[in-house]
C-alpha cells in the first residue's frame, strides 16, 4: 500500500506509532503485513503442533505501542485563561433576589394545610346528601368488594321519617334479588314479631348495616362494615327515628361498637352515640328460626321498645 498518512491526516485520524522504530511515512501499524508463512497442508499422519506461528504482529508486543497525545480542535481554539471567567465570581447572594418573592411576606413560619383523611372526606360528603342523593350514591357504590357479588343494592324500606328504625345485618339471597330488606324467611318472622306488638312493617323503617349481600351469606367483614357505615349514619340522620332497634350482633357492632353478646345487652336502653337516640337490642330473626325457644325474649324486647316509643298508628 502507498503511504496512507496524508490521507489519514486529512480525515483527522492520528495513526499509532511503534516505539521501537522512528516515525516515518511507512512505519505505522498500517504497514503492509509481511507475508505469512503458509501453514503446511494438514497431513493425514499425526505431526507435532508448531510451538509458535510466525506473524509480523507478534514481532512487537502490543504493550510497546503508544498513542501520540490527542489533539482536538477544541484544545487548539481554547484561549489560555489567567483567571477564572467572570461568571464564576458572581456571589451567591446575587441569586437571593430571585427567590425572595416565593417567601412569605411576613416572618410567620410556613404551616402546611393539614392532610385530609380520604375516609373522613368521603364520610363528610355522604353526610351532606339528601334522601334521593343518598339512594343514588348507595346504588352506584363500588367502595368495597361486596359490590362485585351483588345483583343490586338493598337500601332500606319503610316510612321516612319513622319513629322506629330497625337495623339488621346484611341482605340475603331473596333481598339481593328483590332489592328490599327482610323479604325472605327471616323477614316473614320479623313481620310476625312486629304484628305481635301491633306494629305494621310500613310504620317503621327497616335497613341493614351493609347494603350489599355478602357471598354465601357470610357475616360482613370489618372493612365492609366500616365502608358502609356512613350510609346508615346518614339514613339515621334523615329518618330521625325516636328509637333504634338493633337485631343481631352485626347491627350491635356497627351501631353500639360493642362486642357484647345480645343476651347481655337486651332488656335495657342503650344510646346511639352520634345522635343520642335510644337503642334497644334483640335477637336476629334468623337466629330465632334456629332457636325458636328464644322467641319469647324477642317479644319482651319489642314490648320494651313499644313502651319506650310508640310507633305511629
Ligand atoms: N337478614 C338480615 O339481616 N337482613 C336482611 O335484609 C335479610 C336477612
Amino acid at each position: 500500500m502507498s503511504n496512507p498518512l496524508p490521507y489519514l491526516d486529512a480525515l483527522g485520524i492520528t495513526p499509532w506509532q511503534r516505539r521501537d522504530k522512528p516515525l516515518s511515512s511507512a512505519a505505522t501499524h498500517l504497514e503492509e503485513p509481511a507475508p505469512v508463512v503458509a501453514a503446511e497442508a494438514p497431513s493425514t499422519t499425526a505431526t507435532a503442533l508448531p510451538t509458535s506461528v510466525s506473524h509480523p504482529q507478534n514481532e512487537t508486543p502490543v504493550s510497546t505501542l503508544v498513542a501520540p497525545p490527542l489533539k482536538t480542535h477544541f484544545q487548539e481554539e481554547m484561549p489560555a485563561l489567567d483567571a477564572p471567567p467572570d461568571y464564576l465570581n458572581i456571589p451567591d447572594t446575587a441569586f437571593d433576589d430571585r427567590f425572595e418573592p416565593l417567601l412569605p411576606e411576613d416572618d410567620e413560619p410556613y404551616v402546611p394545610e393539614p392532610m385530609l383523611d380520604p375516609k373522613q372526606v368521603r364520610a363528610q360528603n355522604i353526610q351532606q346528601l339528601d334522601w334521593a342523593g343518598l339512594q343514588k350514591t348507595v346504588e352506584d357504590c363500588r367502595d368495597c368488594a361486596l359490590h362485585t357479588h351483588r345483583t343490586q343494592t338493598v337500601f332500606g324500606v319503610g316510612a321516612v321519617p319513622a319513629r322506629w328504625l330497625i337495623v339488621g345485618e346484611a341482605p340475603g339471597h331473596d333481598e339481593d334479588l328483590q332489592g328490599e330488606p327482610f323479604v325472605g324467611r327471616a323477614g316473614q318472622l320479623l313481620n310476625a314479631m312486629l304484628q305481635a306488638v301491633g306494629v305494621k312493617r310500613e310504620q317503621v323503617y327497616i335497613a341493614n348495616t351493609v347494603k350489599c349481600r355478602p357471598p354465601q351469606n357470610r357475616n360482613p367483614e370489618a372493612l365492609e362494615m366500616e365502608t358502609c357505615a356512613p350510609y346508615l349514619q346518614r339514613q339515621i340522620a334523615l329518618i330521625q327515628p325516636q328509637l333504634i332497634v338493633l337485631i343481631g350482633r352485626v347491627a350491635v357492632q356497627q351501631i353500639l361498637h360493642s362486642e357484647e353478646a345480645i343476651g347481655r345487652l337486651r332488656g335495657t336502653l342503650h344510646q346511639h352515640a352520634e345522635t343520642g337516640t335510644p337503642v334497644i337490642v334483640s335477637y336476629h330473626p334468623a337466629y330465632l328460626l334456629r332457636r325458636p325457644t328464644e322467641k319469647a325474649k324477642t317479644w319482651l324486647d319489642l314490648q320494651l321498645a313499644y313502651r319506650t316509643v310508640t310507633p305511629l298508628k
